[in-house]
């Protein structure tokens, strides 16, 4: 029996967890990539939200059901929960701030103590379109991920640049 016959409408289902600052552009990366949105002044994300979008890969229908939550503590849903089941991760943080990246260490160690082994893991630098702010080289993060063995790309949520490279590189790999 295929999951046709079941009425599901995809074949696999992967669930991605989206971690980092609070204001590097989670939410903006998630809502540009399940419903081609931004938002300008969005408020910081309270507990979780998740949407989800259907690749195709293979001929399989792939749902990436994306989790999001609030980079402020005590905003933040309950750590083990927010990881549990996750196939993928992506850490996010802003070009423009060097704290953003400086804590990407933090994430990705509670990602490791929290997540499974063979978690697939790739590390965002958002907010390209503020070159004239830039604060992080994307030489220093290119080596970070490359040590730590973690996808890496710049992305825009503001103007769309590589975002759905970003999410599709890490579904591929999940795959
Ligand atoms: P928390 O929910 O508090 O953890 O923050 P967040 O990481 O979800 O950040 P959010 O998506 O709410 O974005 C924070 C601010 O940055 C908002 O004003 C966004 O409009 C802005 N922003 C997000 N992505 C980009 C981007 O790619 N470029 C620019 N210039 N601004 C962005
Ligand atoms: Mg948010």
């Amino acid at each position: 029996m295929s999951s046709e016959d079941y009425g599901y409408d995809y074949d696999l289902l992967f669930k991605i967890v989206l971690i980092g600052d609070s204001g590097v552009g989670k939410s903006n990366l998630l809502s540009r990539f399940t419903k081609n949105e931004f938002n300008m002044d969005s408020k910081s994300t309270i507990g979780v939200e998740f949407a989800t979008r259907t690749l195709e890969i293979d001929g399989k229908r792939i749902k990436a059901q994306i989790w999001d939550t609030a980079g402020q503590e005590r905003y933040r849903a309950i750590t083990s929960a927010y990881y549990r089941g996750a196939v993928g991760a992506l850490i996010v943080y802003d070009i423009s701030k060097s704290s953003s990246y400086e804590n990407c260490n933090h994430w990705l160690s509670e990602l490791r103590e929290n997540a499974d082994d063979n978690v697939a893991v790739g590390l965002i630098g958002n907010k390209s379109d503020l070159a004239h702010l830039r604060a992080v080289p994307t030489e220093e993060s290119k080596t970070f991920a490359q040590e730590n063995q973690l996808l890496f790309t710049e992305t825009s949520a503001l103007n769309s640049e590589n975002v759905d490279k970003a999410f599709e590189e890490l579904i591929n790999t999940i795959y």
